[in-house]
């Protein structure tokens, strides 16, 4: 592979995508230099700055923490044009417009370093067309890179090469935009609407289709091909809306005419609805109406009223109940593959719509390769990553049976390509198998199995779990995951964390101590880590006032913690997505912990009338003794802290977890890809392991009553400004007391178990008070934190 380094990234366009890549880039730590249009007044920044400023001020964040805002420099094309001199790879995201595209290359060649790449983040014009006039060293590091938008959440970064592209610079975007930008990438073709929306346009069109001619409201056919098929909420009509009709009609409008031989797209009759909307201008959400409208009329909790459009009438309709066997069994069989075998052998209307749009969308990936990509990985990657779907289409095809799937089309009026066919004589029945380290595929070009480039970088679970299994009960598995490294995965339901996952945790470390395994990784390949201890249990003793059955819990949790603290062998951790409450607490008492960038950690018990009792307050006072150093003025440290837990505060990203205190900057580390962390915690647990010295406990510096007094004044004034209930205060007071070490007269050293025993005494008192009884009840059932 050519050397390409990249430190420095040029963006063109500060607009919605531009400013979005240009944040994105940053929060991976490039250098960035974004430039736009000079505005004509005495400032000649002001569009770049305006622009990025607000998308700096967007929700969510496009960045992982805001000074990484600094990394961006700004400018203009008449002034600082020439500094592309300086950029390893320059991004083009102006207008979607052929003429200033073409114009501004123009620019570029005259200026980029003769080695830099440049690319389009166009979402749809020939890439063929764009280096129009270039030289041949320009086409040759000429590439499409198209993001998606937001671009820091949208995980599908599309690559679409030209025909001079050079190879190296192809297998370099896809491996750097992987691996530095944590985007999954698919190699598509120069074909329209290259992969993602190839298929998802001509896909949702045949929904309505189907919907239209079956006659199922909108928002049951969105329960269907959202949830039920394991993917969004948003199913066909919300997504429609998100997207913008207007948009997802040009989209389409494209596909139409430059995709003339493309008998399927071409055969879907034109939508009496989806024509209405249009000439409507009812674009969706940016128009405030499109397949739904939120009315004024409000619900019993307080929601607005939504209505739904009836495709027959045309007509905005308020929800109502439908009774549907396909409906009412897609809630009640968690498991997605049962769940799309069920549903499949039934035969009401919602069976109906599932059978006829899988074998649509099934015959029309089948036929769209080679056209658009030459793998069924590259398009479950695209369909996966670029909206959230648990299966792609060849996987879910994998789910059914290959032959299922044949019938299924057949029996819909569509054809399988040659090289289904082929496949199906040959007796290769799937997709898909796995193979010990990696995933293969069938490739049909080359008419045999062969490994998913990249699949090696994250760990088989799927083999682990089947062949090195090593123990299992409800809420854990421990796997042998090579190396001598054993791995602690989660199995309980969204990885709540209860008596088994602290039992299981605590017997891989007596395995790894007693049977020379040289450490243990606490990780799953869930898209959440876990949301925290059980609370159903918690709240079930408190109402039953078990209170010495509460204070065994919270003394198993803390043994586990201080198990993982003191173990004779590296325990790391490896997080993504929520890691909330208990998962903190075992984060915390690892030796180190590797967390996926987008890591949502905190403590956040308080929200549900607790405090943290797994250790989690106790680490804190820990933490915070090791930060002092004589003399100095240890209040804003002991008042940050504080705050964090007495408010719940919840990173926006692991970035952002290191200011929190939740990670720590000396033994922990952030990972941009996906999946990997698990390895990378394995690796640090194989570099820690040389030379592992098992710690000792040294006691706990605490500040006792005049650290309190400073606490104390802290949560009152929490209250004053408003953002904390009495209650909160009250909660905060006990955070306090074990923060500081009780009410201690003058500070001193104390043992870990002293303020272990106060965190449990703490909450064996909030867990007797009536409020913190309705906060459980209330995140029970409503999954919210109640202020009472
Ligand atoms: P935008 O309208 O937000 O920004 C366009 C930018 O182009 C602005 O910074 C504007 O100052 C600049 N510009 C306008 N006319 C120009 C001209 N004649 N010469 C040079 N610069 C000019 O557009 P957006 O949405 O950021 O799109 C940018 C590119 O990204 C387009 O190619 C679009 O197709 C593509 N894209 C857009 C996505 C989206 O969701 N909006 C998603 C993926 C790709």
């Amino acid at each position: 592979m050519a050397s390409f380094h990249i430190r420095k990234i040029g963006v063109l366009g500060a607009g919605l995508m531009g400013s979005g890549i240009a944040c994105h880039l940053a929060g991976a730590g490039f250098q960035v230099l974004l430039l736009d249009r000079a505005a004509a007044g005495p400032d000649k920044n002001i569009l770049v700055k305006e622009s990025l400023r607000s998308c700096l001020s967007s929700k969510p964040s496009p960045l992982y923490r805001k000074d990484f805002a600094e990394r961006i420099k700004t400018g203009n094309f008449d002034d600082d044009f020439h500094k592309l001199a300086q950029c390893d790879w320059i991004i083009e995201a102006i207008i979607e417009e052929l003429p200033p595209k073409i114009e501004l290359f123009e620019k570029i060649e005259a200026v980029r370093r003769p080695d830099a790449i440049i690319s389009s983040n166009t979402s749809g014009l020939p890439i063929s067309m764009l280096t129009k006039g270039r030289s041949a060293d320009f086409k040759s590091h000429f590439i499409a890179t198209h993001f998606f938008n937001p671009p820091r959440y949208l995980q599908l970064l599309e690559i679409i090469p030209c025909v001079e592209t050079k190879p190296e610079v192809i297998d370099f975007m896809l491996d750097f935009g992987s691996r530095y930008l944590g985007k999954q990438t698919v190699l598509c073709k120069d074909r329209p609407g290259f992969v993602a929306n190839r298929i998802i346009l001509p896909y949702m069109l045949k929904v309505i289709e189907l919907c239209e001619t079956l006659g199922l409201p909108i928002y049951v056919a969105d329960k269907l091909m959202g949830p039920a098929m394991g993917r969004p909420k948003s199913g066909t009509f919300r997504l429609a809306d998100l997207v913008g009709l207007d948009t997802a009609a040009k989209v389409l409008q494209g596909l139409k005419i430059h995709c003339l031989d493309d008998e399927m797209l071409q055969n879907i009759p034109p939508s009496k609805a989806f024509e209405f909307l249009l000439r409507h201008q009812f674009y969706g959400g940016k128009s405030g109406k499109g397949f739904y409208e939120k009315t004024d009329e409000l619900d019993a909790s307080g929601k607005r009223k939504i209505r739904a459009l009836n495709l027959q009438t045309c007509s905005y309709e308020l929800e109502v109940p439908v009774k549907l066997e396909s409906l009412q069994l897609s809630k009640q069989i968690d498991d997605l593959q049962k769940r799309m075998n069920t549903l499949i052998s039934l035969e009401d209307e919602g069976a109906l719509l599932i059978k006829r749009s899988t074998a649509f969308l099934f015959s029309y990936v089948a036929h769209r390769i080679p056209e658009i990509c030459d793998t069924v990985y590259g398009i479950d990657q695209a369909m996966c990553s670029g909206f959230g779907w648990e299966l792609g289409p060849f996987q879910l095809w994998d789910v059914l049976g290959f032959q299922q799937g044949i019938e299924l089309i057949h029996d819909s009026g569509f054809t399988v390509p040659e090289w289904i066919q082929q496949m199906s004589d040959q007796e290769n029945l799937q997709f898909y198998r796995n193979e010990s380290e990696r995933m293969e595929y069938w490739n049909p070009l080359s008419g045999n199995y062969v490994s998913i480039p990249g699949s090696d970088k994250e760990l088989n679970f799927k083999i682990r779990c089947k062949e090195n299994n090593l123990f299992q009960n409800d809420e854990i598995q421990i796997l042998d995951i090579g190396d001598e490294v054993l791995c602690v995965n989660f199995i309980s339901k969204n990885n709540i964390i209860g008596e088994g996952i602290l039992r299981g945790i605590q017997y891989a470390i007596d395995l790894a101590e007693t049977q020379g395994w040289k450490g243990v990784v606490i990780g799953n390949t869930s898209e959440h880590f876990t949301v925290g201890a059980n609370l159903l249990y918690i709240g079930m003793m408190a109402f039953q006032q078990e209170y010495s059955q509460l204070d065994e819990a919270a003394k198993l949790f803390q043994e586990t913690s201080m198990r993982c603290r003191y173990s004779a062998i590296p325990v790391v951790c490896a997080c993504q997505g929520y890691t909330f409450g208990g998962g903190v607490e075992l984060l915390l008492h690892c030796d180190a912990a590797v967390a996926y960038a987008e890591s949502y950690i905190g403590l956040v018990e308080m929200g549900v009338g607790i405090l943290p009792c797994g250790g989690g307050t106790k680490e804190f006072a820990k933490r915070l003794s090791q930060e002092m150093k004589e003399g100095e003025v240890h209040m804003p440290q002991l008042i940050h802290r504080f705050k964090t837990i007495a408010t719940a505060a919840v990173s926006t990203s692991a970035h952002e977890a290191f200011d929190l205190g939740y990670l720590d900057d000396r033994r922990d580390a952030v990972c941009i890809q996906k999946l990997t962390n698990v390895r990378k915690a394995k690796e640090k647990v194989l570099h820690l392991s040389e030379n592992y010295v098992q710690p000792i406990e040294t006691g706990v510096q605490v500040l006792g009553q005049s650290g309190l007094a400073t606490l104390y004044v802290a949560a009152n004034s929490m209250q004053r400004a408003g953002y904390a209930s009495e209650y909160d205060v009250h909660i905060a007071r006990k955070i306090a007391h074990v923060l500081c070490g009780g009410e201690l007269s003058a500070p001193q050293k104390v043992s870990e178990q002293y303020l272990l025993d106060l965190e449990r005494e703490a909450f064996l008192s909030l867990c007797s008070e009536p409020k913190t009884l309705e906060r459980i009840q209330h995140m029970l059932e409503h999954r919210k934190v109640l202020r009472n």
